[in-house]
């Protein structure tokens, strides 16, 4: 009998660690994720109704079979703790409860998102998780969520501070029992590019708040943090995230922010504000473009229960998508950056190449580019991903193309 207990005794002793490792699954995102997210549309004024037809929408509309396959819940969810401590979903935005919505959102295929701060308070005012770490994220995964966005507000400045907070919630999520995703929001402060994946987390917020509309106005603006309460646009995000591309990569991404496509400066919504007056579909496709070439994470925020023409062909661009999504998960390199032209090269997985062309002037202009001066060799297909016109490359590699103000082309370069 007493052999018997010793070897069970032995066996649970190696298998307990081993089983401890399974439990991290430490390719949570491979490439960048993608998906809906509430804020920008809706601000805190979600409901459960809303949250199921959005879904509904993604799946209708092909969006989730093109990859966008989650609905991230952002701020405004909350309502407050029971007396036990634990997070309780607010009962007239979620008159059916979390768990309900979540079993929804899973019957369609999709994956699910929630919203906590690493402070006593949310950016908007609702309870936030510290100090209920290990509580919250054991409410999360119970409910069934698939991913957590961790927002900074309310909490100190320093760097310290900042990664223990995260590391302490990855920890907890770990400990869960389920896969989540965590998603850094401290908005780049803190450079978070550094640490953010060893703290635990898969994504990392780089700049500030992104509203609809192209450009501040500020230039050269390095630092992210400049760009709070000035309203960042397309622009300014993009000059700062595409800098950071060495350091992107499967489980660990930029992120700069959601896709302000197709909301036309919608009134009252978060992305409205400092001078958050809408786009040209010139622009949100160039946002598009931009964000796929930078490997970025795609959140959705326009009501894709009613999109236009224009914005469905931008946001369900095949093989655009298929360039964010590259397996082998490289950020593009901005390559040129001068008062006209901003340009992005792209290794993808199979050999080829993407690249980028951005006419950031106010004026149409033609550019000639030449594909080997940015090292791109061994070409000889071009296909222009937008316009999915195809051309043969000449052998001194020259590309002419006249684009628009503010413009991007995309094209994929193969063999
Ligand atoms: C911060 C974040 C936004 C959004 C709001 C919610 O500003 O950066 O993306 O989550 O909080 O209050």
């Amino acid at each position: 009998m007493r052999h018997i207990l010793n070897t069970l005794l032995i066996v649970i002793c190696i298998l307990y660690p081993i089983k401890q490792i399974a439990q991290e699954n430490t390719n949570l995102a491979p490439t960048p994720p993608m998906g809906f997210m509430t804020w920008n549309y809706f601000g805190v004024n979600i409901h459960e109704d809303d949250l199921k037809s959005l879904a509904d929408a993604l799946v209708e509309s092909g969006l989730r079979d093109l990859g966008f396959n989650h609905i991230f819940i952002d701020d405004g969810w909350q309502g407050g703790r029971d007396n036990k401590n634990n997070m309780i979903p607010d009962p007239k935005k979620f008159p059916s409860g979390m768990k309900a919505l979540v079993d929804y959102v899973h019957s369609k295929g999709l994956k699910i998102g929630i919203y906590s701060d690493a402070a006593q308070l949310t950016c908007a005012g609702y309870t936030a998780s510290l100090g209920f770490e290990e509580q919250d994220a054991k409410t999360f995964a119970k409910w069934g969520f698939d991913y957590l966005k961790y927002d900074y507000c309310g909490a100190p400045s320093d760097w310290q501070t900042a990664i223990y907070r995260y590391e302490k919630m990855a920890k907890a999520l770990r400990e869960s029992g389920r896969d989540i995703v965590l998603g850094v929001c401290e908005w780049g402060d803190r450079q978070p590019w550094i640490w953010a994946k060893k703290a635990g987390g898969q994504l990392w917020r780089t700049t500030a708040d992104i509203r609809d509309k192209w450009f501040s106005g500020q230039k050269n603006i390095k630092n992210s943090q400049v760009l709070h309460g000035k309203g960042a646009g397309i622009l300014d995000i993009l000059n700062i995230n595409a800098e950071l591309s060495d350091y992107a990569g499967p489980n660990g991404w930029n992120d700069p922010d959601m896709l302000v496509v197709g909301l036309y400066g919608k009134k009252g919504a978060p992305s409205s504000d400092l001078g958050g007056k809408g786009c040209t579909d010139v622009e949100y496709q160039s946002q598009m473009s931009l964000w796929c070439l930078m490997a970025a994470p795609l959140m959705i925020t326009c009501d894709i229960r009613n999109m236009n023409d224009a914005t469905k062909r931008i946001l369900t661009n095949k093989e655009i998508i298929e360039i964010d999504q590259d397996p082998l998960g490289k950020q593009s390199k901005r390559l040129v950056n001068n008062n006209i032209w901003q340009i992005f090269v792209k290794p993808l997985s199979n050999g080829d190449v993407a690249l980028g062309i951005l006419n950031i002037s106010d004026k149409e202009q033609i550019a000639n580019v030449n594909v080997l001066d940015l090292g791109i060799t061994g070409k000889k297909k071009v296909k222009d991903l937008w316009s999915k016109k195809t051309f043969s490359l000449n052998s001194s590699g020259n590309i002419k193309v006249k684009l628009a103000s503010h413009e991007t082309v995309v094209y994929r370069l193969t063999k």
